[in-house]
């Protein structure tokens, strides 16, 4: 008798996990209707919302991943945020071969693909700029080599993300760093000049910079290493979630991802720092990037207060367990005020390409450390 009411209740639990509360039938009709679903906080279900009132969250200040096209697969994949297995990350020891190459990072290379991508009149996920911005990327990051593969990664909207693969000698897990190439005015999304010079207009040039760099010099990783700039960050880490969800499913194995989001404002007047975000985080490989900055940079790290719940790209990766970081321009209150505006450009007092290609100097080193 016992044995049948535990195991009646044991049918019951699973019966309860395994039927997702919002069906995959109800997201193809809401989703046609406009609405979209938002993830608002950890282990709470999302919420239906339409496109006007998730503006005003973002107005707000509100944070949240847009779950609408990931739900369906995360609900096979469940949260996964038990690093414990993680490999650990040992500390630099290729300063021979990264210093020369760190010295070849080029702010006069940025400021002219900078110049490039602040003249769309934005590059909104939802506009025809947007996509152009993208394929502005995949046209740059042209290698002729055979063992590195760059191409466009559609979504459901107009703007692609670009994925950009350099084959390992050897098989091995991924070592990915990531942008967001989308920006957006809040003021008006669709049509509103939005230059995003420093969000994430920088955080974009330091990976397409640091590529060349990496190129130029001859690298070849032992174990694979992508670049990736994202579509739809600020609409949700869209395009984000749509990549990471994607390896997930097809069982692709990452070491590591880095964020670069935002490298190019200091406050005038404060301390020049890497601004390591506290959230969505893995603790080993912060190490490791503290270590890398003490290696590689002139200037210091400092711990950030969180900034939220999901602020970029990599807790999209965090979410499926992948150890991510994201170090940023500066500490709250000392960041770049003009962001999501027509100002988010390079003409603001604070602007910094030197501030900015430390950033783009640790993308390198992040790559070369961990994948050579
Ligand atoms: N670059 C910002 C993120 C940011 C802002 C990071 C401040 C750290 C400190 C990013 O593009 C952004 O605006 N993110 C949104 C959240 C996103 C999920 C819509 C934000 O923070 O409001
Ligand atoms: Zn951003």
């Amino acid at each position: 008798m016992r044995l049948t009411l535990s195991l009646v209740l044991a049918a019951l639990s699973l019966v309860a996990h395994a039927v997702p509360i919002i069906t995959p039938s109800e997201i193809a009709l809401k989703s046609s209707r406009g609405l979209r679903l938002l993830s608002l906080a950890d282990g709470v279900e999302p919420v239906w919302k339409t496109e006007d009132e998730k503006l005003q969250l973002m107005r707000a200040g509100i944070n949240f991943f847009d779950a609408t096209e990931v739900y369906a697969l995360e609900q096979k994949f469940p949260p996964k945020n038990d690093f414990a297995a993680a490999a650990t990350f040992p500390a630099p020891s290729r300063q021979a071969q990264v210093t020369p190459i760190l010295a070849t990072v080029s702010t006069a290379n940025m400021q002219s693909d900078l110049n490039a991508l602040t003249a769309f009149n934005n590059r909104y996920y939802k506009a025809t700029t947007g996509a152009q911005a993208s394929q502005w990327i995949l046209d740059k990051i042209a290698s002729g080599r055979t063992d590195i593969t760059a191409s466009l990664y559609s979504h459901s909207w107009a703007q692609p993300s670009v994925v950009l693969k350099i084959a390992g000698k050897s098989s091995g897990p991924v070592t990915i760093v990531g942008a967001h190439l989308d920006s957006i005015n809040l003021s008006n999304p669709t049509n509103g000049r939005a230059p995003g010079a420093d969000d994430d207009g920088t955080g974009t040039v330091n990976l397409i910079e640091g590529f060349r760099a990496l190129v130029a010099a001859g690298f070849k990783p032992s174990t694979p290493v992508e670049f990736h700039w994202y579509s739809g960050e600020e609409a949700g880490l869209l395009g984000s979630q749509a990549i990471a969800t994607a390896y997930r499913s097809a069982g692709v194995q990452v070491k590591a991802f880095m964020e670069l989001d935002m490298s190019g404002y200091f406050k005038p007047g404060t301390k020049e720092v890497f601004a390591l975000q506290a959230d969505y985080i893995e603790e080993g490989l912060q190490t490791f990037l503290k270590s890398l900055i003490t290696t590689y940079s002139r200037i210091p790290w400092a711990l950030d207060k969180p900034c939220g719940y999901a602020c970029s790209d990599h807790a999209s990766w965090y979410k499926i367990g992948v150890p991510s970081v994201f170090p940023y321009e500066a500490v709250t209150g000392n960041d770049n005020p003009n962001i999501h505006s027509a100002s988010d450009t390079t003409s603001v007092n604070g602007f910094s390409w030197a501030h900015s290609l430390e950033f783009a100097k640790i993308g390198v080193a992040f790559v070369y450390e961990l994948a050579a």
